[in-house]
């Protein structure tokens, strides 16, 4: 690639003179050609911009001629004037073996000092220059999570691996990022660690298959990280710096089932560094901004030197870009909500989806439904592990037509952060009203008020033709067809009072009974119910047979089941618990059935790819 006309020392002064503000104003230029030459040289006003600072983080060991041409590359890129951009070189040190001194040690003490020698005359214009050399061999993992600690949240890392090199246009590109998905409240989401200009190329938990990114738009969120040029933001790095350190000091490893960097981790262990983040970022549910510009370009190219990650030079992974490569405004940013968010097995995931009334509840169920079937899973009283467990058997049974249910919680929400749809039922305030209405005691009100969100959300499911599952968070299925039609024709209600299960078949006859008085009817039971000492957990099914029976008519009893242990089993179908026995002991008995997929940060032990 041609380098760029160096001449946009003085477009700068003249754009400075006719534009005030870069991000608000649209550039009034006819040519097309100018118009989209002229974005890379314009500097968006710092007032009121945010005053952050840039670090890029430059690792190297041995290999000069990389190294000077990652440098070179980084110098010649576009900086603004006033912005902070400082570089900091971390150079290993070759390992020293105290019981055999090599005979090519002179060559590489002579190597060590040619390389300073070479940063030490390298001229860095933007910021400070600072050079950490090191006494021993650290290798990559602790170059990596060694070269930074934020001093503030206004700090960002750019990291940078020797054998890389930089399209001029890759800070200004950043700093859009940092000013569009940072700075811009209504561009922000806490999930979002930082940026990648590699090209992204893996699917890690399809045991690295090639990505298909065809139709994919210019930027897209990403779980995985990339090691080819990799923004890093400040809280997600020290979140992830003190995770580190907890799980290595205790010993425990980052392994998630079915990645393919899970292999790799087994073979080099703590050689590299990205097995600890992947298993970091899968946990808290976060994700990186990648770009996809086709054709196999990047902002960041591996040139895929002899070194640490390849035995033998294996040449670059993509096409670099320049000024003359774009068509279009590479600055212009789509806002956060049009952007699509991907998981570890590339399968898009649907963040924030929380039904806060009646009038979200239609879109969300027609877009989780699954031949006509949800399943209404409620989260009240129940622990965080437990459904946390649950979900992961969801993925690996690849269920995806439930909707959870319970009162705001900071659980809740992070739930649907994680792409979990939810219904945040304390939304739901004319319940509340329905609920006083009926005219008990206040301790009765709120389970009230949960029956009839529950009662509710049910009638939406068979006005809208699904069959409808009402369970609570303490069974296990067995399999992912069994949440379509698993039971015959002959009802269309079933019950299970002590499974805590309910299904309901979307009929004619089933939607009339299905009422709103049937809801008030049942909302009413409670407190009969409650005196005699039926628990919360159980009230609803109970409420729903006794007016069933109330009004003759004809259901099936599904308590068909034989326990185990702790555990109840019913019909090979689910596993479920009673919520008086405690949650160690169930615990152990689903770890002995291998049951227990989630480690101790409450996160599946395994990432399971569907075909889509
Ligand atoms: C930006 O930060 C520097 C120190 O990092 C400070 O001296 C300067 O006053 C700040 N400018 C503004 C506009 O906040
Ligand atoms: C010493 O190092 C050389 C080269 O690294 C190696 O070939 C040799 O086997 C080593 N000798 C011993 C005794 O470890
Ligand atoms: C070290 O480098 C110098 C030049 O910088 C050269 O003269 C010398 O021969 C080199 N020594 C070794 C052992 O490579
Ligand atoms: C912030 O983002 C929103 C949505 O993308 C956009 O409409 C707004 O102009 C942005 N604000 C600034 C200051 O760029
Ligand atoms: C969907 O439901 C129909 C009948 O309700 C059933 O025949 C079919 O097997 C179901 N499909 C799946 C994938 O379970
Ligand atoms: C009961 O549970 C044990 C493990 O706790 C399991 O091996 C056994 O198959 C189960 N028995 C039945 C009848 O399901």
């Amino acid at each position: 690639m041609a380098p760029a006309p160096r001449r946009h020392i003085l477009l700068l002064l003249v754009i400075l003179l006719s534009f005030s503000c870069f991000f608000l104003f649209s550039v009034p230029n006819s040519n097309p050609k100018a118009q989209i030459e002229s974005q890379f040289h314009q500097i968006p006003s710092p007032n009121p911009g945010p005053n952050f600072t840039f670090i890029i983080k430059v690792l190297t060991f041995n290999r000069l001629s990389s190294l000077s041409r990652c440098l070179n590359s980084l110098s010649k890129a576009h900086y603004d004037v006033g912005d902070k951009v400082h570089l900091h070189v971390f150079i290993d040190h070759f390992f020293q073996d105290s019981q055999n001194r090599s005979a090519d040690v002179d060559q590489k003490l002579n190597l060590s000092k040619q390389i300073l020698d070479f940063i030490d005359g390298f001229e860095w214009k933007f910021g400070e220059k600072l050079v950490h050399y090191r006494t021993s061999n650290a290798g990559l993992q602790a170059q990596w999570l060694e070269a930074w600690w934020p001093t503030s949240d206004h700090e960002f890392a750019f990291v940078v691996e020797d054998d890389l090199e930089l399209s001029p246009l890759y800070y200004r590109f950043l700093k859009a990022v940092i000013l569009n998905y940072y700075y811009n409240a209504s561009n922000f989401s806490p999930s979002i660690y930082g940026a990648s200009l590699q090209r992204p190329r893996l699917v890690p938990g399809k045991h690295g298959n090639k990505m298909q990114l065809d139709g994919e738009a210019r930027i897209f969120l990403y779980q995985l990280v990339g090691t080819w040029g990799q923004l890093l933001f400040p809280r997600p790095w020290k979140e992830f710096r003190l995770w580190y350190d907890t799980h290595k000091a205790k010993g425990m490893k980052p392994f998630l089932d079915g990645m393919v960097t899970t292999g790799w981790y087994k073979r080099i262990g703590e050689k590299i560094w990205t097995p600890w983040f992947i298993k970091f970022i899968h946990s808290h549910g976060y994700f990186n901004i990648y770009t996809n510009f086709g054709h196999e370009q990047a902002l960041s190219v591996s040139h895929r030197d002899a070194g640490v990650n390849y035995g033998k030079t294996i040449g670059p992974d993509s096409y670099l870009l320049d000024e003359n490569s774009f068509n279009f405004n590479l600055l212009e940013l789509y806002p956060l909500n049009s952007l699509k968010w991907y998981d570890f097995c590339f399968r898009e995931v649907l963040t924030n989806r929380i039904v806060k009334s009646s009038n979200d509840l239609r879109s969300i169920l027609q877009s989780v439904q699954k031949n006509n079937s949800v399943v209404l899973v409620s989260l009240y009283r129940m622990s965080e592990t437990v459904i946390r467990n649950m979900f992961c058997h969801f993925e690996r049974l690849n269920i995806q037509n439930y909707l959870l249910m319970g009162p705001t919680s900071h659980f809740l929400l992070d739930l649907a952060r994680r792409g979990h749809p939810v219904i945040d039922a304390s939304e739901f305030s004319k319940f509340s009203q329905l609920a006083k209405s009926i005219n008990f005691q206040d301790s009765t009100v709120e389970l009230m008020k949960e029956i009839l969100v529950k009662a509710y959300v049910t009638k939406k499911c068979l006005e809208l033709g699904y069959n409808t599952w009402l369970v609570d968070g303490n069974m296990l299925p067995s399999s992912t067809d069994l949440f379509f039609d698993s039971f015959g024709h002959a009802n269309d209600f079933y019950i299970g009072k002590t499974g805590r299960l309910f299904f309901v078949r979307s009929s004619t006859s089933a939607i009339k009974i299905w009422s709103d008085n049937f809801m008030y009817n049942i909302a009413s039971l409670v407190e009969t119910l409650r005196k005699e000492a039926v628990s919360h957990d159980s009230i609803l099914f109970y409420a729903i047979e006794r007016f069933l029976e109330k009004q003759k008519i004809k259901y099936s009893n599904i308590d068909d089941i034989h326990a185990n242990g702790t555990l109840f089993e019913m019909k090979n179908r689910f596993i479920f618990w009673s919520s008086d026995t405690e949650m160690e002991i169930i615990q152990r008995q689903l770890v002995h059935l291998d049951l227990w997929v989630v480690d101790g940060d409450s996160s599946c032990t395994g990432v399971v790819c569907h075909p889509s």
